[in-house]
């Protein structure tokens, strides 16, 4: 798929890694230096991701191939109205997932994942940046327990999570950096700026100088 490019980051990991928090601290960040920022996720709000949401709770009732089929249509309408659309138009798309989540998902599940990945890659745009936001699948059902006082779904207990974490752990991309996400909120924000900022300076995003980018350089050094 050939579009304009600006700028595709994928956050990815198990359940309970903190992604959601780090897409919007960076959202944040990079709004205050004057990029456009489009923050989104995956399961979409649209009607594959709501059926997705509802079978959460129930999904041995849906064969394997019908829930890969349900992930992969949901993706497709978000890279045709949401993804390509905002990098066609030279912003910065941060999400919240994307297709190594099914490579890693539905892997576990039995699918063959270098064939999710083939599938995937014939359709949806090449993140620039992937940020693999790792820590134990005990931890990171502990953290869904707790902290968000809900009860666990189907994709979200721990043998399976396991199975998961192994095919992201075996993951080799040159566009992907590991994040230990074991440390607290500031520990995982810092490690995740770094990679962040070379890819933007790279792309001559980032108005060297700019007193935004300073602070936001020194908020890092300060706490280090
Ligand atoms: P999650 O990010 O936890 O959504 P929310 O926090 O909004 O409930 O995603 C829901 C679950 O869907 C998660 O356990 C991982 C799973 N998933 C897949 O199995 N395959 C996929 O392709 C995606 C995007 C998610």
């Amino acid at each position: 798929m050939s579009v304009k490019r600006g700028v595709l980051i994928a956050f990815e990991g198990i359940d309970g890694t903190g992604k959601s928090t780090q897409i919007e601290l960076l959202a944040r960040r990079l709004r205050e230096l004057g990029l456009a920022v489009v923050a989104t996720r995956e399961p979409t709000d649209g009607p594959h991701g709501r059926r997705i949401r509802e079978m959460f709770l129930k999904r041995a009732s849906l064969p394997p191939d019908e829930e890969l089929r349900l992930f992969v249509e949901d993706r497709r309408e978000h890279v045709i109205q949401l993804i390509a659309p905002a990098l066609a138009a030279g912003k910065v798309v941060l999400t919240d997932r994307y297709y190594f989540s099914t490579v890693a998902y539905q892997g576990a599940a039995g699918h063959d994942p270098a064939a999710l990945l083939a599938l995937n890659e014939s359709f949806a745009p090449r993140p620039d940046l992937v940020l693999l936001l790792e820590a134990p699948p005990a931890v990171g059902v502990r953290r869904v327990r707790e902290l968000r006082r809900e009860s666990l779904n189907d994709f979200e207990q721990e043998d399976y999570l396991r199975r998961v974490a192994e095919i992201f752990t075996g993951f080799h991309d040159s566009r992907l950096r590991r994040i230990d996400a074991m440390g607290d909120i500031e520990e995982v924000r810092r490690q995740v700026w770094p990679p962040v900022r070379e890819l933007l300076a790279q792309k001559g995003l980032l108005a060297t100088g700019s007193p935004a980018l300073i602070q936001a350089n020194a908020d890092d050094h300060d706490q280090i």
